[in-house]
């Protein structure tokens, strides 16, 4: 047993490892199979020996037993909504108005609108406690249990911090395709879109289904820290990368309208080639002081809008 328990540290180490830079960085160290290698040694033995098990190893993202059912979360700060934006014009409109409130300083940030479900994970001193939908905006489903299989959530942070993350649970194409030629051989009705397969997934009951899904996962917003002082979104997403999340790495910063008119532009002809969908550009204002001062209408903020793709 002695033994067993070195060896359970090792290939933690190592999983976690491997699993963070094919999972999280998108860059394996390793070939799917020496990676599932050590996998299954890892899960042979916490089997065998049930009280080496912890709530932090790698092999929990297998999932859990089924739940009765999804307990309420409320959202201590809303998970708002964005304003659209259809076209250069509105984009051009959108900063004016900001321009006009907070003057020529403004900065945005520009980011893919990824086509999924908005969650909201909780960490306490750096261990991922509980993970929700995002409901009415309000109030949320705790779906902790389904969000621990994500390989891409990190269930321990890279420091001990008390973080409250937002980001986007998606399908990706490949994932999808595959789900939909089993569901069609097997004469199960299909889903209509990676949207659908994710939501789907991430709200039954069964951890192990949601397990096999191979969903995942980009964060793009800190929703509330302890003691870290941040100035600009742009630098709240290099945190979240430090502290081992992933974050997608197409966000851009303009210091101009025209800039961020240009990147809609370019991803209008390069979405095609993503491995996951995206249905829009999200555009930000980077300063965080300047997020203060617009502050929010009754539904979303005044310092962000999305520019939805043309149908
Ligand atoms: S920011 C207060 N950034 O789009 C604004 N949202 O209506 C918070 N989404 O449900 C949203 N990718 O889940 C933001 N890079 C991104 C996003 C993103 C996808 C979703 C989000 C929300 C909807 C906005």
């Amino acid at each position: 047993r002695q033994d067993a328990k070195k060896r359970v540290e090792e290939l933690r180490a190592i999983v976690e490892e491997y699993g963070y830079h094919y999972y999280v960085l998108d860059q394996p160290l390793v070939s799917d199979a020496e990676y599932d290698q050590f996998f299954h040694e890892l899960l042979k033995i916490e089997t065998e020996f049930p009280d080496l098990r912890t709530e932090d190893s790698p092999t929990v993202r297998v999932g859990g037993e089924p739940l009765p059912h999804f307990k309420k979360v409320e959202h201590r700060i809303p998970m708002l909504s964005l304003g659209n934006a259809f076209s250069a014009d509105d984009l051009s409109d959108f900063d004016r108005r900001v321009r006009q409130l907070v003057g020529d300083s403004v900065r945005y940030t520009c980011e893919l609108k990824i086509d999924g479900l908005a969650i909201s994970l909780q960490y306490e001193e750096g261990r991922f406690v509980r993970g929700a939908t995002r409901g009415d905006g309000t109030i949320g489903e705790d779906i902790t249990e389904n969000l621990k299989t994500i390989a891409a959530i990190p269930l321990k942070l890279k420091e001990a911090v008390t973080i409250e993350v937002r980001g986007e649970a998606y399908m990706p194409k490949p994932s999808f395709e595959k789900l939909n030629e089993a569901k069609e051989k097997s004469g199960d009705e299909k889903f209509a879109n990676p949207r659908n397969a994710a939501a789907g997934s991430l709200r039954q009951l069964d951890p192990k289904l949601a397990s096999k899904r191979n969903l995942s996962m980009f964060t793009y917003a800190i929703g509330s820290i302890e003691g870290k002082e941040i100035q600009s979104h742009s630098e709240g997403l290099d945190y979240l990368q430090e502290l081992g999340f992933r974050v997608n790495r197409e966000s851009k910063r303009c210091e101009t309208i025209e800039e961020v008119i240009h990147y809609t532009e370019e991803w209008v002809e390069k979405r095609a080639d993503l491995p996951y969908e995206i249905d829009g550009i999200v555009i930000k204002v980077d300063q965080l002081a300047l997020q203060e001062k617009l502050g929010f209408t009754a539904k979303s903020p005044r310092w962000a809008t999305a520019f939805k793709f043309p149908a």
